[in-house]
């Protein structure tokens, strides 16, 4: 079974779920490390009290990025719990070459949008402000930029008039932490192949919730 470490810097509603798959056997990979660049992040508690080794490691003064020093930190971290995928959930950190180098390909993103509208921050409320009719969530995987890797899978989630940006982004975030799970069943049993920028996945068995 795939092994998965996961960064994330917050709330870790994203990473909640993949563990709750992972107890209710939903989940074709094992979580075998938590990595946060914030000391207080609630995911640290989170993924500790489902038994799982979570760490805060310094990200350096990198600014949006990790320090180069401390990247190289998240990568030892990460080869040494043998992680063989990288699930970003929430991480607020731009990545660079040495995670890139050590996990081409094996590393996936969640965003609160159907990529490409809206990248970036408060992707829900973008959307609302917009006026777009449907939203949604997207899958990715991670490239140097942001937001832009190959989309693996996508989930639309209509905008209903009563809408408020918080209601929308409740919604959409019902739809990632199922989403999430799909994804990552796809990705680390290798049911896909990728053409230019195209994942081809061919038809996709839905997974009950
Ligand atoms: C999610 O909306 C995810 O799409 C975005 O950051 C948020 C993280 O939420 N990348 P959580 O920490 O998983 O609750």
């Amino acid at each position: 079974m795939s092994v998965l470490g996961i960064l994330a810097s917050g709330r870790g509603s994203n990473c909640e779920a993949i563990l709750r798959a992972q107890k209710e056997g939903r989940l074709r990979a094992r979580v075998a490390l938590v990595l946060s660049d914030h000391a207080d992040a609630p995911v640290l508690s989170t993924a500790r009290a489902a038994g799982i080794d979570a760490r805060f490691l310094d990200p350096g003064r990198g600014g949006a990025r990790l320090a180069p020093a401390a990247e190289s930190s998240y990568v030892t971290a990460l080869q040494s719990a043998g992680v063989e995928w990288v699930i970003l959930a929430g991480f607020m950190r731009i990545l660079g070459d040495a995670l890139l180098h050590a996990y081409p390909g094996r590393i996936l993103n969640i965003h609160p949008s159907l990529l490409p509208a809206f990248p970036g921050l408060h992707a829900q409320r973008q959307a609302w402000e917009y006026g777009v009719r449907v939203s949604g969530c997207t899958v990715h995987f991670v490239d140097a930029g942001v937001d832009t890797g190959p989309i693996l899978l996508q989930a639309v989630v209509p905008v209903e008039e009563e809408d408020t940006a918080d209601t929308l982004a409740d919604r959409i975030l019902q739809e990632e932490h199922r989403l999430y799970v799909e994804a990552i069943n796809l990705a680390v049993e290798g049911r896909y192949r990728i053409e230019e920028r195209r994942v081809l996945t061919g038809p996709i068995e839905r997974n009950p919730t």
